[in-house]
């Protein structure tokens, strides 16, 4: 292919790199007014109402809103519908807002928001899985403050753990992980005439906050539209929180008329967005003389804070996920998602699964070194193959990567030459490898198969340069990029005359959450039909100037109309067929709609098909651990990864590089903590530590494809699985070095010591 396969330019770097590119916090409208939020005193109370005096007497302050100038629905339309935008009687957590303040300036807005005074009676909050498991535990959410469980069971675990020859039982716990994204989340909402509302801002899913405005505002949505700006980054933390700030903006806009900027600074950025899940996984599992598995029970909350937003979901993958790639026929999985009064939590890359990554990945480690076999040797026993069933009974039936990423990883790394048992690591600083393979459902699943399809429309303009809308958003990932190269390759148009725009609610119909890895395949095989039907109608045109008796016998390909039958002969130029396609009045635009293949889940079993393809993925880690310090030097991260078909193989390394340093920074130092009372301490990078350059490891990104019939050109997307396998291989690691097993993430040097 001549776009898809190579590493050509991203469309987005140049300006990027030289500051061109507009966040939503570059633009301006005339008469713009700017909000600023205040936030909840306390982690539980009642709100009784709020003193504004001071507040409105600042200088330039216009207007403070509460929930009672909310129009239309005071809910952020998602799973279980629960979060207000604003609290009207009762705060949930440190931090939610109660009510936003309008000024002329931002300035004033903050300082003005400093003088609300809140009449609140505080009440015991809850504030960690265990206490939200306790039986007078104060009930934040029905008799059991479980927003969500599910339950996987195949075969008879019991009577296989009777059988199994070995038992092993281990609790393991993550903490919160912050996206840390470069562009704190923000809005700007512009009211038009005849009500309309239109909303530019940094988000993941345009479609989310579609609804979201159209319900604060309660305005039909063929009056709201939603344009997303230059987004910096998201890995799932703007998911759905863009939809609550985008609310609020709305609603301002609306109620005073004006133009009006809702943009977060990185303190509270940290304090209300959305985090990473903290987790706690019982696991127990039974094994054969052989090391295979033959039972398991596994056990996994996670603490989803005061609101349910997409705690469903995430619990849902992570449950699908809760042993790895593994084959056991006899498995019980249970998942809870925990009321407290934190910080709603959400997606981040992983979504879910690299909580129960860590716990399964490191108690596969912990039993290979009980029974004495290489850690590698025993993944490979265990490991999913063509034909074998997941635990939720589901045929591998095609592009099953594993076992191929875990030769190239494991060869790349040397394992064979550098690993030794703990025992023979002698000296103050000692080296250590360690190992994870995981794999990674694309998509959305079963869980959420009604919002899994996509549309993209392509437009040939007069100049031949191709304009095309899709329905998922760049947030970094490159997805502009490698849609750009798809949909230059299946028009055959050239790669540089094809532009994929950011996201706009006007111009694709909802094309469900940018998600899940899911933009490649989705977007990628909507962009594919749209470049077949637009390509469908140049065809008779090639054929006609060709001679050939059939459109058949023709194709578009790389600029150029050719002959199949002999390529190298006679060809039109690609310009020459868009000029006659205008001549001749063709309709130069199309519309591809993809829907995803079937998905089956059932509720009560668990059992079906959960996703319609897996991307495999193995890391090895190389540490070098002070013994003394209890510090831990990661020297070298070595993945090799199947994405069934790089489309970019350059930018599908910079995403193994970025999400590795995330998950670097997931197992070695970061975490959030709270007071006795729930307010959270660390809302600046000066004291939520994040790996910086100084610690970026050697990393050996390594491709390995094995195509998927579906997918656009082969690729199935894996654009989160960089980060999460890489705690496991990391902490394994450190194990392999000191023959000490950290089962309560981050590994902190006092924490080895
Ligand atoms: N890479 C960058 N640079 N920035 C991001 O925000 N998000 C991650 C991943 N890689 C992200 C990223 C997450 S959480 C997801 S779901 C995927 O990209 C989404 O993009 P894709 O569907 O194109 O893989
Ligand atoms: Mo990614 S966590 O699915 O946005």
């Amino acid at each position: 292919m001549p776009a898809v396969g190579q590493s050509v330019p991203r469309k987005d770097a140049w300006d990027k790199v030289t500051g061109k590119t507009q966040y939503v916090d570059d633009l301006s409208a005339p008469g713009l007014l700017y909000a600023a939020t205040v936030r909840s005193p306390v982690a539980y109370g009642k709100l009784h109402g709020l003193d504004t005096a001071a507040a409105a007497a600042f200088p330039g302050v216009v207007r403070i809103l509460t929930a009672k100038d909310i129009p239309g629905r005071n809910i952020n339309p998602l799973v279980l519908d629960d979060q207000v935008f604003l609290a009207e009687t009762e705060v949930r957590y440190w931090g939610e807002p109660i009510a936003l303040v309008v000024a002329e300036t931002s300035e004033a807005a903050y300082a003005a928001a400093e003088l609300v005074k809140a009449d609140i009676t505080p009440m015991t909050p809850v504030l960690s899985i265990r206490d939200a498991l306790k039986l007078d535990a104060p009930r934040l959410y029905k008799g059991d403050n479980v927003f969500s469980s599910y339950t996987i069971k195949r075969g008879d675990a019991a009577a296989a753990f009777a059988k199994a020859a070995k038992i092993y039982e281990r609790e393991y716990e993550t903490p919160y992980q912050e996206h840390a994204y470069l562009e704190t989340n923000g809005m700007m909402a512009i009211p038009g005439a005849e009500d309309q509302m239109t909303v530019y801002g940094s988000m993941q899913c345009p479609f989310y906050v579609h609804d979201a405005v159209s319900q604060i505002l309660g305005l039909p949505r063929n009056k709201v539209r939603i344009v997303q700006t230059a987004t910096g980054g998201g890995f799932g933390g703007k998911e759905d929180f863009p939809s609550v700030v985008a609310g609020q903006a709305a609603l301002a806009a609306r109620v005073l008329g004006r133009p009006v900027k809702l943009i977060f600074k990185r303190e509270e950025d940290i304090i209300a967005s959305s985090k990473r899940h903290p987790s706690l996984v019982r696991m127990k599992v039974g094994v054969d003389r052989d090391g295979k598995l033959v039972a398991a029970d596994i056990t996994y909350y996670i603490d989803a804070g005061a609101y349910a937003t997409l705690s469903p979901i995430v619990l849902w993958r992570g449950t699908v996920h809760a042993l790895g790639p593994y084959v056991c026929d006899h498995v019980l999985i249970r998942s809870y998602a925990m009321a407290t009064n934190k910080v709603p939590c959400g997606a981040y890359r992983g979504f879910g699964s690299p909580q129960v990554i860590f716990a399964s990945e490191s108690l596969i480690d912990e039993i290979a070194a009980d029974l004495q076999i290489d850690p590698v040797e025993l993944r490979r026993r265990n490991g999913l193959t063509l034909g074998a069933k997941t635990v939720t009974g589901q045929t591998i039936d095609q592009s099953c990567g594993l076992s191929e990423t875990i030769d190239k990883a494991t060869a790349a790394a040397e394992w064979a030459k550098k690993w030794k048992p703990p025992t023979a690591r002698t000296g103050k600083v000692r080296p250590g490898i360690g190992i994870s393979t995981i794999y990674y459902g694309v998509g959305l699943g079963a869980g959420g198969k009604h919002l899994d399809r996509a549309g993209a429309s392509m437009t040939i303009m007069k100049d031949g340069t191709v304009f095309c809308a899709v329905g998922n958003t760049e947030m970094g990932q490159g997805a502009r990029t490698v849609l750009s190269q798809i949909a230059a390759d299946a028009l055959g148009a050239p790669y540089e005359m094809v532009n994929v725009i950011e996201a706009d609610t006007a111009y694709v119909p909802d094309s469900g959450p940018t998600v899940a890895s899911r933009t490649t395949f989705m977007s990628g095989n909507a962009l594919v039909a749209a470049g077949r039907e637009l390509k469908g109608r140049l065809l008779p045109v090639i054929a006609e100037k060709l001679g050939a008796t059939s459109p058949d016998e023709v194709d578009l390909v790389d600029g150029f109309g050719i002959r199949k039958s002999e390529p190298a002969g006679t060809k039109i130029p690609y310009l020459d067929l868009v000029k006659e396609m205008y001549q001749r009045r063709l309709l130069p635009s199309s519309f591809g709609w993809y829907v995803a293949p079937n998905t089956e889940f059932d509720k009560e079993t668990g059992q079906g098909d959960a996703y319609f393809v897996y991307s495999w993925c193995t890391n090895v880690a190389e540490v070098e651990v002070d013994t003394e310090t209890g510090e831990v030097r990661v020297v070298r991260i070595t993945s090799a990864h199947d994405m069934g078909r790089a489309i970019n193989p350059q930018q599908v390394e910079g995403q193994i590089e970025g999400g590795t340093l995330q998950g670097m920074g997931y197992c070695t130092m970061e975490e959030i903590r709270h007071d006795a009372q729930g307010k959270l301490l660390n809302n600046a990078f000066a004291t939520y530590i994040l790996p910086t350059m100084e610690d970026v490891p050697e990393l050996r990104p390594i491709i390995v494809e094995h195509p998927y019939s579906e997918g656009p050109y082969g690729a199935k997307g894996f654009g989160e699985v960089p980060l999460m396998g890489i705690a496991p291989a990391i902490a394994n690691a450190v194990y392999n070095a000191t023959g000490r097993r950290i089962r309560i993430l981050p590994i902190k040097p006092e924490k080895l010591v």
